[in-house]
């Protein structure tokens, strides 16, 4: 016979953290270029809900019962026949293929291409948090904006959007390695610790030049970092450098439409979505900077997996400050 896990599951659609079921189910099936991971912990990204409410239809899931849950970190207990740079023991962070789920549970199966080394210098808490949120954040600081992460590079005027949240957060420190001038947007009870984090100017999104996103210093912008949601184009444009772009990472119907429009009339202001490439090479990059003590997790919140939904009912406010762990 088989063994079995604890895992957090839902049947269906559904609006509710209570619709998430404690389940035992059985163990993974561990593919060859897989690693089969013991938790120690997860965390919870936007994501999960959307996939719960349907908001990812017909895409995620692929089928039902689910196993929410993408972000996770432990200690390898078996490797598939291909699998090279991974051996038991070690201690990973990893990216869950959301297709077909499985990081809300007891032990998950991730590729070796998106499993990253976190050696025995940090804790699985302080990584957890990078596969889903650092990967966004490296790749918008990075691919879309050109920052380069060694300081070299023309000095660049940067916004952040929601600097207090899972990427945003991850998004500052990174922008601040580089050769920047970071301006953040938070609420007022973040703005000392988006300070800490390395923001030259911080300012109240409540406020009206917060809601205006207009630089306390008058400074326009080469390129935002949006993090939060529901801000229109005619909101960032007065504040964009002459070649200014907007890369946003939750690309509604109007900003894919802004997108297009901005491509088709040749404009020097342009709006770039962005979806999160899974690449453990970037992952590994992230991994070594926490260890380095260059990048650190900002921890809003931690449960145990038998109190995931109050983990899930935060997340869905939009309210977490930094990431959300659910400890093993
Ligand atoms: N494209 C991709 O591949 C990708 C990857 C990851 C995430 N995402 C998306 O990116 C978005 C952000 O994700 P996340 O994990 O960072 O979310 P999150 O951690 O839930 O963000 C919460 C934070 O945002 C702040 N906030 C909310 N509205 C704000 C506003 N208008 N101005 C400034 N701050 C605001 C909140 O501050 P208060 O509590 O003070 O309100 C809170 O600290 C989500 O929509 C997510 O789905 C996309």
């Amino acid at each position: 016979m088989g063994k079995f896990m604890h895992a957090i599951q839902y049947d269906s659609y559904g609006e509710e953290p209570s619709d998430l079921k404690h389940v035992e189910v059985p163990l993974p099936i561990l593919s060859k270029d897989e690693v089969l991971i013991k938790l120690e912990a997860a965390s919870l990204n936007p994501f999960d809900w959307k996939v719960h409410k349907g908001k990812l239809w017909p895409l995620f899931p692929r089928k039902f019962p689910y196993i929410p849950g993408m972000d996770i970190s432990g200690e390898v207990i078996e490797v598939g026949q291909g699998v090279r740079k991974f051996k038991l023991g070690d201690k990973v962070v990893a990216l869950v293929n959301p297709f077909s789920g499985g990081g809300l549970a007891e032990f998950a199966v991730a590729k070796e291409s998106v499993t990253a080394s976190r050696g025995l210098e940090t804790t699985a808490s302080e990584c957890v948090g990078l596969p889903v949120a650092g990967l966004t954040a490296l790749q918008a600081i990075t691919k879309s904006a050109g920052i380069k992460l060694d300081g070299s590079g023309k000095r660049k005027n940067i916004l952040i959007t929601a600097a207090s949240g899972g990427v945003g957060h991850y998004a500052l420190q990174l922008a601040k390695l580089g050769n920047t001038h970071v301006t953040a947007t938070c609420g007022a009870r973040n703005i000392e610790l988006v300070k800490s984090l390395g923001a030259d100017e911080v300012i109240d999104y409540k406020t009206p030049d917060g809601a205006a996103l207009k630089s306390p210093s008058g400074k326009k912008y080469d390129a935002v970092i949006h993090c939060a949601v529901d801000i229109p184009w005619t909101t960032f444009e007065p504040n964009l450098t002459m070649n200014g772009k907007v890369i946003d990472i939750t690309p509604s119907f109007a900003s894919l439409l802004t997108f297009a429009l901005k491509k088709l009339t040749f404009s020097t202001k342009q709006l770039v979505p962005l979806i999160v490439f899974p690449k453990g090479k970037d992952l590994q990059y992230l991994t070594d900077l926490v260890k380095e003590g260059k990048l650190k997790t900002v921890i809003d919140s931690k449960y145990p997996l038998v109190n995931t939904k109050d983990g899930w009912a935060k997340i869905i406010s939009g309210h977490a400050t930094g990431k959300i762990i659910i400890e093993f």
